[in-house]
């Protein structure tokens, strides 16, 4: 081995399996952090009536954050010796974050950003596994993100259960 190769850790050769792997999990992430911005901003436009608008400013706001998550796993890809994938390589998931028919649905909406999150966080946290001892600078950069991704969940669960109080009194009608 030459003096100019990592003998520790996530780039050490004696670990390259482990870093296919660790780039494999790392392109999914990138691109459920690329589907989940376009489906934010959609989700973030279509809505329609005044009990929409702080649904829509927060997803606003997480556009931003989930473009900064995309970026990050592209540069944590480039780090481990990859390439991030080009757009033809990508294959859509959200199914439950398209459009609703009733743009006043904002329960739709809701339930569709959850499933996100959840998603997300599950995928993360099997990222934090995997690079556990082996990868700690992946490892440390996912737990900040999954943290945003719970603090995402957590919010949309508080509009979820209000919209679930309020009921079909003041649900607009389908
Ligand atoms: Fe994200
Ligand atoms: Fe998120």
């Amino acid at each position: 081995m030459s003096a100019n190769t990592a003998t520790a850790g996530i780039l050490a050769e004696t670990n390259n399996a482990k870093r296919e792997e660790v780039l494999e999990m790392l392109a999914k992430a990138y691109w459920m952090e690329v589907e989940t911005v376009m489906s934010y901003i959609a989700n973030s436009v279509n809505p329609d009536g005044v009990r929409a608008q702080e649904i829509i400013e927060s997803l606003e706001q997480d556009v931003s954050e989930e473009l900064g998550h995309a970026k990050q796993f592209a540069n944590r890809i480039k780090e481990l010796y990859g390439v991030v994938p080009g757009s033809m390589r990508f294959t859509a998931e959200q199914t439950y974050l398209q459009p609703p028919e009733h743009q006043t649905d904002i329960v739709h909406v809701i339930k569709g950003v959850i499933q996100a999150e959840t998603g997300a966080i599950e995928h993360y946290n099997r990222i934090i596994e995997t690079t556990d001892g082996l990868d700690w600078v992946t490892q440390d950069m996912v737990i900040a993100i999954l943290r945003d991704e719970e603090r995402h969940r957590r919010l949309f669960e508080g509009y979820l259960r209000e919209y679930e109080a309020e009921g079909a009194r003041s649900a607009p009608a389908a």
